[in-house]
């Protein structure tokens, strides 16, 4: 064996340089299922400041599901309720509540990178198909993760549509809060299940370990969790993912698996170049975040050191601040956007910093007991 093929000094546990061997471009959508849709829409619109540009359903021919297609910057979102009695969708919807079904990419060959995918293990969810319309067609797959959660592959070349097959132009605009992108999306698995699937991303879709923080990094009076950050090559697609760790009372993790019946999408974390801006937008519109204490802002300046923001600007909007050797990192979190204490948002801001608010987890974490003391779940 050569020092080309082992990687020269590298350790023997080092994972191989992942080659992307699905070829994926880029987060192409992710798909929630909700109760009520139009509702939904309205809600990411006016809170979240999406902007609606495509639609399908009844005036549409479609009579089994409505959707609606939103995006801010480069993020999308699509928003899909079943108009029927029974089904998959509605199956999903009795045991998750609202939740993500699907992390679809984008990708150069959806038929490729399913067989690849199901060659390295993957469980096949759909079959490579077309789907088309008078503006040309697309190719799809799908294969499953965690819990009831998919992640399809979608390559369009030549489709000249305004999103999908199916889906007509319908443009309304959200009180745009500046957002840019999925930053990353984070899953939380069960007890034990976390190494599984991190092999699974580094097998199955040529993934590494970026980072990986354990129950003495993220632990408070009450709960611990552990979390692996799972990265493609260019650190554009990341998906920590997160298991609960045996502490006095039930985690954060714990209270998701609960009332999601099982593993899924705890949070999609969202870019913006002006944190302040947008979270002051935000909060205008209604979001809710969640506070931390005034003490953790009087230990910030010894802790992150000088940054270009105004303290007093970054205590008056509740803003969490993170250090590394690389830079810093400006987080905000929501509290969960339905009834069930489920999946929430990050709102995030890079200086330098890779990283997710290690410095952070504790006071955020407290933070989040409160409330889930306030539910009667801790
Ligand atoms: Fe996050």
């Amino acid at each position: 064996m050569t020092d080309t093929m082992t990687g020269a000094g590298a350790p023997a546990s080092a994972p191989a340089r992942s080659t992307n061997p699905l070829r994926l471009k880029s987060i192409h959508h992710v798909e929630f299922y909700v109760g009520n849709a139009k509702q939904a829409a309205y809600y990411y619109r006016e809170a979240f400041g999406f902007s609606g540009f495509a639609y399908l359903g009844l005036e549409t021919g479609r009579r089994d599901v409505t959707s609606y297609a939103l995006e801010q910057g480069k993020a999308r979102l699509v928003l899909t309720t079943p108009m029927t009695a029974d089904g998959p969708i509605v199956d999903h919807i009795r045991r998750h509540g609202d939740g993500v079904r699907d992390i679809a990419f984008h990708v150069d060959d959806a038929a490729a990178a399913f067989e690849e995918a199901v060659r390295r293990g993957a469980t096949p969810v759909a079959e490579p198909h077309e789907v088309s319309d008078a503006h040309g067609a697309i190719r799809r797959a799908s294969i499953a993760t965690y819990g009831d959660t998919i992640h399809s592959f979608i390559s369009e070349a030549g489709y000249r549509g305004p999103f999908l097959p199916g889906y007509v132009e319908k443009r309304v605009a959200g009180r745009d809060a500046g957002l840019l992108r999925i930053d990353h999306m984070v899953g939380n698995v069960e007890l034990g299940r976390m190494e599984h699937w991190a092999a699974f991303y580094a097998d199955v879709l040529g993934f590494s370990r970026f980072i990986s923080f354990d129950d003495k990094d993220i632990s408070t009076e009450y709960s611990a969790l552990m979390s692996i950050v799972m990265s493609d090559d260019s650190y554009a697609i990341k998906f920590p993912l997160n298991e609960p760790a045996a502490g006095r009372r039930k985690s954060q993790i714990d209270e998701y698996l609960e009332f999601y019946g099982g593993p899924g999408v705890q949070h999609l974390a969202l870019l913006s170049t002006d944190i302040i801006s947008t979270v002051r937008t935000l909060k205008a519109n209604g979001v809710e975040f969640l506070s931390v204490p005034s003490s953790y802002y009087e230990m910030l300046a010894s802790r992150v050191g000088a940054i270009d923001e105004a303290l007093d600007t970054i205590r008056e909007l509740g803003i969490l601040v993170d250090r590394d050797e690389e830079g810093y990192l400006l987080q905000l979190f929501t509290k969960p956007v339905e009834d069930r204490p489920t999946v929430f948002f990050e709102i995030i801001q890079r200086k330098g910093s890779r990283g997710f608010g290690k410095g952070n987890f504790k006071a955020l974490f407290e933070a989040i007991e409160r409330e889930q003391a306030l539910r009667g779940n801790l």
